[in-house]
């Protein structure tokens, strides 16, 4: 499978339309309170982001069209929950995935929040899944081969005795949301597609406590444990340099991450 890199111009663009998703997310913290319900934070993203001269991207996308500007995935869904009545509540762990389309690209960042008084457990599964991010893409740069980032993602996961989801996966991106190579969260080092300079990906692993195994609920769109125990996600997307990768969906400075090897 070959993947394709982008130009510096894309980069350029990209770079903006990232921001501009990370922006979405700045904005929509002070939201995320026991009472709301997810349908009334979608329709905060949606107008967040036609005010920033972007579209949503999950909106329509697949089959069936997918319904809403946002994912938003409560305690045992995993990923895709579709905003609705439901209010979050204290202790919930809610999963918030937003993809923004501007100027012909996309960008993709998914961040699981705490609501109030979370557990131990869940706080600890949370963490552990932003830990795997972190240390699987600290795995790579330019010319690595990406089951070294797997790899990472897992060993970090598995040491917990957490498990990752394998039957989705995270994804090449540009001016298509989905695009060569799929990224999975599991893996061995030294397998996998080598990435070229200037590759964007989404990564984003999908961490359940309890059995790697999920099933889709009847909306034909909700991915939900099969033990019904709590899920974590954490994406980001991110851009492969000479010497490590550069986090493209936020809007902290020190988005540069060297190659640890
Ligand atoms: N971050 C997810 C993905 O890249 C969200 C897609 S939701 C969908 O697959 F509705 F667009 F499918
Ligand atoms: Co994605």
């Amino acid at each position: 499978m070959s993947v394709k890199p982008k130009t510096k111009t894309e980069l350029d663009i990209m770079r903006q339309g990232c921001k501009i998703l990370a922006t979405v997310f700045e904005e929509i913290m002070p939201l995320i309170k026991e009472g709301v319900t997810t349908k009334e934070i979608d329709k905060f993203i949606y107008t967040s982001i036609r005010k920033k001269n972007s579209m949503p991207s999950f909106k329509g996308y697949g089959k069936p069209p997918y319904p809403a500007s946002s994912c938003i995935s409560i305690n045992e869904e995993v990923i895709h929950g579709i905003p609705s009545k439901r209010k979050l509540q204290n202790g919930d762990i809610v999963g918030i995935d937003i993809g923004v389309y501007y100027n012909g690209y996309h960008a993709d960042r998914a961040t699981t929040f705490m609501v109030g008084d979370v557990s131990n457990e869940a706080r600890e599964l949370v963490k552990t899944t932003e830990a795997s991010f972190y240390n699987g893409v600290s795995s790579i740069k330019a010319g690595s081969h990406l089951g070294d980032l797997s790899n990472a993602i897992q060993k970090t996961v598995e040491a917990k005795g957490y498990s990752v989801v394998r039957e989705f996966t995270g994804h090449g991106i540009g001016s298509k949301l989905h695009e060569k190579p799929s990224v999975a969260h599991y893996g061995a080092k030294g397998t996998g597609v080598i990435l070229p300079l200037y590759t964007t990906i989404a990564v984003e692993p999908m961490i359940n406590m309890g059995t790697h195994k999920v099933y889709i609920a009847d909306d034909d769109w909700t991915v939900i444990t099969a033990d019904e125990k709590l899920s974590s996600h954490y994406e980001h997307t991110i851009v492969v340099l000479e010497d490590g990768i550069e986090i493209l969906t936020t809007l902290d400075k020190n988005n540069f991450i060297e190659f640890k090897g």
